[in-house]
């Protein structure tokens, strides 16, 4: 592969150097881009002798006036590392002032960061949001390791090791366009119910278990249709989002996509319980105690179930107890081809939470425990496993 590997200016530069080399070793060609920070940890020429091409540098250089441009075209995957606190929050804004952030905004393949910096700076708000900005983009982010950093604290900040991103560029090459061509009908977040014209009832999805899902299935090539929720998120590049609030709002839009979708995703933390006929009034506050007859929503995916035709179609089961079994009875009742079951309820697992554990229980009678991972790499295991399961059925049907 065409590789630029872009260097800042954190004391992890050192270990690009060793980077560069395993990847040179794997017979890539590799680019290296520095920023002026970076110079001062490493010297270019460490870098030059390494690859064996120049370094770029500076971008007012007379030579250089285009040639991120061209760079740009001419490489297949952008490496960032170390990505630091700095070179992070200007990828997230768009700021280019030097050769490597003026690069990665003519850049148009692959995106991969892998970010070193101080414990406290990687768990900043503004590093945390603009990671997310990236991952939304569809960037993949090399978590860094965990342990003694060079400030000399210890916690998350270290520059995952070189063998480690070599791993994942290998991943993010052998990645297929494998749903081009196939349209993705994704049901993501919450719904909110009304109780009069100012409350209602909802539940804690974010829906960032359903937005991974969409930016996965678009970054592999699919037309993506994301029915959402109310939800704090951008929504993901290239998808078309359609904004609805209450159950009966999202039962509506699916059945109004559903011709034109191949596999359908209901990721949506749909409310179970609603007022079918909501006051026009707000209710008044009174020191009596009152109560609230509510009806069952429409079981969307239930419907589903019974008019999905030749779709595969992958249910949730957000469960607090007997996941596999509940898992399992509601692929069943449902008539899924998947169900992803995970418990809620626990810490730093499923809802809100940027990571998810999830097992999957599947028509051909698996279940698959997938490990804990941040939600964009559950959610490409996710695709992998439903391509696998449409392939199994597929040959099962003798087609
Ligand atoms: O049975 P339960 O509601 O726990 O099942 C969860 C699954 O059912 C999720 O995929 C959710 O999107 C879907 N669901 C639905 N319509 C409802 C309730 C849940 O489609 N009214």
């Amino acid at each position: 592969m065409k590789i630029i590997l872009g260097v800042a200016g954190g004391i992890a530069a050192y270990k690009a150097a060793e980077l560069a080399r395993l990847l040179m070793q794997e017979s890539h060609e590799v680019q290296v881009v520095m920023t002026k920070a970076a110079e001062k940890f490493v010297r270019p020429l460490t870098f030059a002798a390494l690859t064996g091409r120049k370094v770029l540098t500076n971008l007012f250089a007379i030579e250089s006036a285009i040639e991120h441009i061209s760079v740009a075209q001419e490489h297949e995957l952008l490496v960032i590392a170390p990505a630091t606190a700095d070179l992070i929050a200007k990828l997230a804004h768009g700021l280019a002032d030097d050769f490597l952030t003026t690069l990665y905004l003519a850049f148009t393949g692959p995106v991969l960061v892998a970010p070193a910096m101080n414990v406290n700076m990687w768990q900043h708000a503004a590093t945390r949001a603009n990671l997310d900005t990236l991952r939304l983009r569809g960037h993949r982010i090399v978590e860094p390791d965990s342990g003694y950093l060079a400030c000399g604290m210890t916690g998350p900040g270290r520059l995952a090791d070189p063998e480690a991103i070599v791993e994942a560029i290998g991943r993010e090459a052998h990645k297929r366009r494998d749903l081009a061509g196939e349209t993705v009908l994704i049901t993501a977040g919450p719904t909110q119910e009304p109780l009069d014209p100012v409350r209602y009832i909802s539940n804690r999805s974010s829906g960032k278990m359903g937005y991974a899902l969409a930016e996965a299935a678009a970054a592999r090539g699919a037309r993506v249709i994301l029915i959402s929720g109310p939800v704090h998120l951008p929504a993901p590049h290239g998808v078309e989002v359609v904004a609805v609030r209450t159950a009966v709002e999202m039962r509506q839009k699916v059945f109004e996509n559903l011709d034109a979708a191949d596999i359908v995703i209901k990721a949506a933390a749909v409310a179970d319980f609603h007022l079918s006929k909501v006051p026009d009034h707000k209710i008044k506050k009174t020191a009596a105690r009152i109560s609230l007859e509510l009806d069952p929503t429409p079981d969307i995916l239930a419907e589903l179930g019974r008019k999905k035709g030749g779709r595969l179609l992958v249910g949730f089961a957000a469960e607090t107890q007997n996941l596999q079994q509940e898992a399992r009875r509601k692929l069943e009742s449902k008539n899924c081809d998947m169900v992803v079951g995970n418990l809620v309820g626990v810490s730093d697992s499923g809802f809100e939470s940027d990571q998810n554990e999830v097992i999957l229980a599947l028509r051909t009678g698996e279940t698959i425990p997938l490990p804990r991972a941040p939600k964009r790499e559950v959610a490409d295991c996710i695709f992998d496993q439903v391509l696998r399961l449409r392939l199994a059925l597929h040959a099962a049907n003798g087609n």
